[in-house]
């Protein structure tokens, strides 16, 4: 079965006070038992703590917001795969399309650092998704295909069956236009198609896949009623412990 989760992408917001009372907040409005994985992704310099204010709760787990491609070394205000594990972490998103833009990242830079993540026991969170310019020539589909196929699918099934996809169209994110449930949908149904005829129906049906670009309160129960949208990945909406409880809460 795959699982119904929910990640805050912290982006390079909060002080490390002001995180830990949201993360406080969350914890405290939220069972324990609960079969949504909540996943915070804060900047690497809060990761050790706010994974040991989670440490034991099997509902939540924390993530970096990418790491390096190689493991150490003379690279100057980086941080590796294994510094993130070290501190508790359990996953990495990478590729997101904001380092894709700002830091020039290719398809095949993040396939090594998907390789050096999963040496590492972190479980990639891989972005991929469409620009505004792709979507309107509709070519997006073309485009997430070779994001995927680009950025995973070198790997091994077993090493596959441990990445979790989130779908992010550009042209969503931070802007408040979301894809329509019906747009999201087709995307995501499109994904695990792909990843059916890479690695079958069984691999394919356990990979949880995201949404994320403005996805919140008042748009999330709509998107996760798809068959196909396993929860998301927030950016603005899980600065505020009332909006991503309330996305939280859409399942
Ligand atoms: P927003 O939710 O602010 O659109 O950001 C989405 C995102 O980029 C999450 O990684």
């Amino acid at each position: 079965m795959r699982r119904k989760i929910v990640a805050g992408n912290w982006k390079m917001n909060k002080t490390l006070s002001k995180g830990k009372q949201l993360v406080e907040e969350i914890l405290s409005s939220t069972d324990a038992s609960s079969d949504v994985l909540k996943i915070i992704a804060p900047p690497f310099i809060h990761l050790a703590a706010i994974a040991d204010m989670v440490r034991l709760r099997t509902d939540f787990a924390v993530a970096a917001q990418d790491c390096h491609h190689i493991n150490a070394g003379a690279y100057t205000g980086e941080v590796s795969a294994e510094m993130i594990a070290s501190t508790g972490a359990e996953f990495v998103i990478i590729g997101h399309s904001e380092r894709r833009l700002n830091a020039v990242e290719s398809n095949e830079l993040l396939a090594q650092k998907v390789n050096i993540a999963l040496v590492n026991n972190l479980s990639p969170i891989f972005c991929i998704g469409e620009n505004s310019e792709e979507r309107n020539a509709n070519i997006h589909l073309e485009a997430v295909r070779k994001q995927i196929k680009e950025g995973l699918f070198h790997l091994s099934a077993a090493d596959f069956s441990r990445v979790i996809i989130a779908y992010e169209p550009v042209w969503a994110i931070g802007t408040g236009l979301t894809a329509t449930s019906h747009q999201a949908q087709g995307v995501q149904n499109f994904i695990r198609t792909e990843i059916n005829k890479k690695y079958g129906k069984e691999i394919s049906e356990n990979c949880s896949i995201l949404y994320g670009g403005s996805c919140n309160a008042q748009n999330a129960q709509e998107l996760f009623s798809c068959i196909d949208i396993d929860g998301g990945l927030i950016g603005g909406a899980s600065l505020k412990s009332p909006d991503f409880l309330a996305i939280i809460n859409s399942f």
